[in-house]
């Protein structure tokens, strides 16, 4: 097996394995903004003709986001973008927007279980005081829920750094177009696989092991 496009194409690993993150990591942020505004609107409670509208409207947002596939949304974005909006942007920019509208939905039910995870009482309690629904929510079930929530974000982002290699079929230079490229100019179909798998995996490996460490230390937290 040749070796030598190692030695002469490696920075094309790295600056596809920069987008790679770049993208995952923008991705997963714009995803919980959005998945946190989608889960409230989810848990509301708010009426119009007696049906819980903004509840509804997000939940349809969720079902079709999540069962439709991501390649088939960032294909819809990545074209459909530039006639909505009337302008060309990066294409980084669609991929970013494809991966956060796709994470939102993912996000949003991961949210929406760590509110409901509380137990009730804690929201009654806060009531009893005299607290509004609102600042309840604010300062006593979000903070208790971030607690179950974080170590599922975080597995969100691990995720997104390998399903983000879809948006190499748009041209978007990340890690998995470079290795194509690679594979293209190096005529070595195999080999240039090898080195993206190892830095997908020593990405992904890393994040869980610092996830699984946070978690720890948010547990020991726990048990005064
Ligand atoms: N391959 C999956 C799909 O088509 C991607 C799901 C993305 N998952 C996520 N947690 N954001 O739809």
């Amino acid at each position: 097996m040749e070796l030598e496009f190692l030695a002469k194409y490696y920075k094309f690993y790295l600056s596809g394995t920069s987008i790679t993150l770049f993208l995952s990591f923008f991705g997963v942020i714009l995803g919980t903004i959005l998945g946190v505004i989608l889960a409230l609107l989810k848990l509301s409670k708010f009426k119009i003709f007696n049906i819980e509208i903004l509840s509804k409207i997000a939940s349809i947002y969720i079902e079709v986001v999540r069962g439709t596939p991501l390649f088939v949304q960032l294909l819809m974005v990545y074209y459909g973008l530039p006639i909505v909006l009337g302008v060309e942007l990066p294409d980084v920019f669609a991929g970013i927007v494809a991966v956060s509208l796709n994470s939102a939905a993912y996000v949003a039910e991961i949210i929406r279980a760590g509110i409901l995870s509380i137990d009730k009482g804690q929201m009654e309690a806060a009531r009893s005081l005299g607290m509004s629904h609102s600042t309840a929510m604010k300062y006593i079930i979000i903070p208790q829920a971030f607690k179950n929530i974080l170590p599922a974000l975080g597995n969100e982002f691990v995720v997104l750094i390998k399903e983000s290699a879809i948006v190499s079929v748009v041209g978007i230079h990340d890690l998995m177009y470079n290795t194509e490229t690679i594979r293209g100019i190096s005529y070595q179909p195999f080999a240039p696989l090898i080195p993206a798998a190892i830095i997908y995996f020593i990405i992904t490996f890393s994040i869980s092991k610092l996830l699984g460490k946070i978690e720890r230390g948010l547990r020991a937290g726990d048990s005064h």
